[in-house]
């Protein structure tokens, strides 16, 4: 048996189009939940229809009814408003915060021993609030940020040194938002970090890029935000869990004295696998990536605070 993906906010840009990668990588069955009419009906029999070409037997619907999401393996929160030009993440608290509360409770009603993959934004605080909400134990609630922060930085390695994007590991630690951590020595072109490939102005600029990289696609859609990357990442996370891969990625989760912050849920290296994270794998920074990560904390805290959580 195939496991069970449910993904809601499903009718989305990012929900639709995780439904996309998993059916195409035959990772799991899918279901789209959404509060609109027919939208996530549509995009579901169309991935069903794509099938045959695609060689995928992964059978996806379309549902308005959280009783058809019973009894899935893992849960990724899509639903919420997306930024606007002009707008930043911070902006969408108070009305994420209404819907992911809600979805949060009807999710686990019915799928009590999922894992929660939390997106919706601002996301450190989403995924801080899913957790509160659910109840269940920091292992099963992953908000996704990190996979996406680093993809982009390593495009942008391979764009300038014109290497394979197989060849480059990179971090980004901390909140998803103006205030994350990349970490150029901890990025690598073929182990070697990039800070002896590039001149430090070369290396700040690539920093700084990836630091606005949601910003920088929000402008030139126009309207709404990234979803290709961050569908992409979802993906990575779900196959990482479901083939029990122990694969380290950077993931937010709620640490407990780790990096000396507690209670509060950031962006840190883990291990993915069946059992959700594994392992928080703790490096070594220096005082001024230190000082960084703990910068980006506190910004993330002050939004957990506005909530109460
Ligand atoms: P979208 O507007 O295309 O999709 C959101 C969907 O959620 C809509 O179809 C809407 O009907 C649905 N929805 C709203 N309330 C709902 C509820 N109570 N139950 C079920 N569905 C509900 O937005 P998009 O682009 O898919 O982005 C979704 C969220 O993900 C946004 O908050 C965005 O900021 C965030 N995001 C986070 C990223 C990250 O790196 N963590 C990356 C990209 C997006
Ligand atoms: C991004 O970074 C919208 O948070 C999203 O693209």
């Amino acid at each position: 048996m195939r496991p069970k993906v449910t993904v809601v906010g499903g009718a989305g840009n990012v929900g639709a189009t995780v439904g996309q990668y998993l059916v195409t990588k035959e990772l799991a069955d899918v279901v789209l939940i959404d509060i609109l009419e027919s939208v996530q009906h549509g995009k579901g029999l169309d991935l069903l229809e794509a099938g045959p070409i695609l060689g995928s037997d992964s059978r996806i619907v379309g549902t308005k009814e959280f009783k058809d999401t019973a009894d899935s393996d893992i849960v990724v929160i899509t639903a919420g408003i997306p930024r606007k030009p002009g707008m930043s993440r911070d902006e969408l608290l108070n009305t994420n915060a209404k819907i992911v509360g809600g979805v949060v409770e009807q999710v686990i009603a019915h799928s009590p021993n999922c894992i929660l993959i939390v997106v919706s934004n601002p996301l450190d605080v989403m995924t801080q609030l899913a957790l509160k909400r659910s109840g269940f134990p920091r292992e099963r609630v992953i908000g996704m940020a990190g996979v996406l922060d680093s993809a982009r930085l390593r495009a942008f390695i391979a764009q300038e040194l014109r290497v394979s994007v197989e060849n480059i590991h990179a971090f980004v630690l901390g909140g998803h938002g103006d205030t994350m951590v990349p970490l150029p020595r901890y990025s690598t072109v073929a182990g070697i970090p990039i800070t002896e490939l590039l001149a430090p102005d070369r290396v700040e600029a690539l920093v700084k890029r990836t630091a606005g990289g949601g910003g920088e696609i929000v402008a030139l859609l126009g309207t709404g935000s990234a979803y290709y990357a961050p569908a992409a990442s979802v993906m990575e996370m779900v196959e990482a869990i479901l083939k029990d891969k122990k694969k380290i990625l950077p993931c937010c989760v709620c640490l407990e004295g780790e990096y000396g912050i507690r209670g509060l849920c950031v962006g840190v290296p883990v291990k993915l696998g069946i059992s959700g994270v594994e392992q928080i794998i703790e490096i070594r920074l220096t005082p001024s990536e230190a000082s960084a990560l703990n910068r980006s904390a506190a910004s993330v805290k002050e939004l957990v605070d506005i909530l109460k959580l």
